[in-house]
């Protein structure tokens, strides 16, 4: 028998929970070194136009149809679709949501086992295991495969026990320990030499960057990923929402939250970054470009902890420490979409359903371990620059061409009775109709040409 559906007990423990998926690998990592290559604060100047211009109203959109369906994504979308031809376009979205959101995790999941073994690593130096230390931070097939599979492991037990018990318990848990960590970490490298230079780099603007046709593009991807929107997370979550909560209100706290979190990480990594070029260590690639992809945080990081001395193994194991938690409390939103899903088409009980789709995505991941080279870069670029903008778009056309808008209101009003008045409505339903899904096409389509 399927499960009773569950909710989050209070404000505190959605934000978390809808803050914990937002803020991920994408803010701590893919934020600052995509604005440390694209112009600094430009970037982030467009970041932030694309956050609160694009994403927030696509957010809404998914919150909403969450929380009126209280449902999966599939069902939610069906639910609210008007005809025979929307109802088959909201299966479609759904189920696409569905395959991309499994994607998305399985190489996530591969990146968070290197956290996860990095963070091991101080650990085992500490204990003597210098063999044990070196073979976790050098890359190889074994390595990847078992700390994939325990991430995994660690993913599908949370997600075992159920809204409250296991995504609400665990974000409130760790997502205050994320800030803590994340300001510790800033004050610490904020004292070390050449910390100021990367500051610099962070938020000197430079404008000509704004010219750049790829800048938007980039910053659309990311805002998009960063807030998870397009497959379903916002949604599910959104379904678990009280029907007395007030939805601009709490929209708008998960997209500060996530652009703010991404503003601070960048006040870490780009000092970080040229507190190594100051003791010594390569930021440059060959071609002049910094560092960012994998080798940012396998490489540059852990030879800039090293020259630290006794403390590196601290500020090491507090920054993995760090990357894990973002890692974890967006992992378990992903694999929620399709549980969620099961549990209540199939009437599978959670824990079964868990550990089964778990596996299955635990297994995609093992055969792009297994040909990384060929598949993890695919892989990347189809689920978040191919397919979530898209699904993004189409969330839009939902929730501006298909759905209902006095329900819309309806729904909105359950938490916030004088919304019909408010600021939102009065701009949200012409955004999310025509501006939405015009500016997402328009950029969407720039990195084809
Ligand atoms: N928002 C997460 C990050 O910034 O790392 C990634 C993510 C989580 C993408 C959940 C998609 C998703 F459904």
């Amino acid at each position: 028998m399927a499960s009773p559906r569950g909710e989050f007990s209070s404000r505190f423990g959605f934000l978390m929970a809808a803050a914990g998926s937002a803020v991920g690998l994408g803010n701590i990592w893919g934020f600052p070194t995509n604005a440390a290559e694209n112009g600094g604060a430009a970037f982030l100047f467009a970041y932030l136009l694309l956050a609160f211009a694009l994403a927030y109203p696509a957010l809404m959109a998914e919150l909403i149809i969450g929380r009126h369906a209280r449902a999966n994504g599939v069902t939610a979308l069906q639910l609210i679709a008007t005809g025979a031809k929307s109802r088959a376009f909201g299966t479609m979205v759904g189920v696409l949501g569905i395959i991309t959101v499994s994607f998305i995790l399985s190489f996530y999941a591969i990146v968070s086992g290197w956290m996860l073994a990095f963070l091991i690593q101080p650990f085992a130096v500490w204990l003597g295991l210098d063999g044990f230390a070196n073979w976790l931070v050098s890359d190889g097939v074994t390595r990847n495969a078992l700390f994939v599979v325990v991430f995994m492991l660690l993913t599908i037990l949370i997600i075992s026990a159920g809204v409250k018990e296991g995504i609400e318990k665990w974000a409130t848990r760790l997502m205050p320990s994320l800030v803590l960590i994340l300001l510790c970490l800033i004050f610490y490298v904020m004292t070390l030499p050449g910390a100021t230079e990367g500051l610099r780099a962070y938020l000197v603007p430079n404008f000509a960057a704004l010219a750049q046709p790829n800048l938007l593009v980039s910053a659309m991807g990311q805002a998009f990923f960063s807030l998870s929107l397009g497959v379903g997370t916002m949604l599910v979550y959104g379904s678990y929402i009280s029907k007395s909560e007030n939805l601009p209100l709490i929209g708008s706290l998960v997209a500060l939250l996530d652009v703010g979190i991404a503003v601070l990480a960048g006040l870490l990594i780009l000092p970080a970054m040229y507190v190594a070029l100051a003791s010594g260590v390569e930021i440059y690639s060959d071609s002049g470009a910094l560092i960012a992809g994998p080798g940012l945080i396998i490489s540059v990081l852990p030879a800039l902890f090293d020259s630290m001395g006794i403390i590196g193994g601290v500020v090491a194991a507090a920054f993995f420490a760090l990357m894990v938690i973002a890692s974890l409390t967006s992992s378990i939103s992903m694999l929620e979409v399709p549980v969620s899903f099961v549990v209540e088409k199939k009437a599978v009980r959670r824990p079964a359903a868990a550990v089964f789709i778990g596996g299955v995505i635990a297994i995609i991941s093992l055969v792009i371990v297994a040909n990384f080279d060929v598949l993890f870069d695919s892989v990347v670029t189809l689920t978040t620059e191919m397919s979530q903008p898209l699904l993004g778009l189409f969330f839009c056309i939902f929730a501006g061409w298909i759905w209902n808008r006095s329900t819309i209101l309806d729904e909105i009003r359950q938490g916030s009775p004088e919304a019909g008045s408010g600021f939102f409505w009065r701009i949200w339903p012409f955004y999310i109709r025509f501006i939405c899904p015009i500016a997402i096409l328009l950029v969407y389509l720039q990195q084809f040409t």
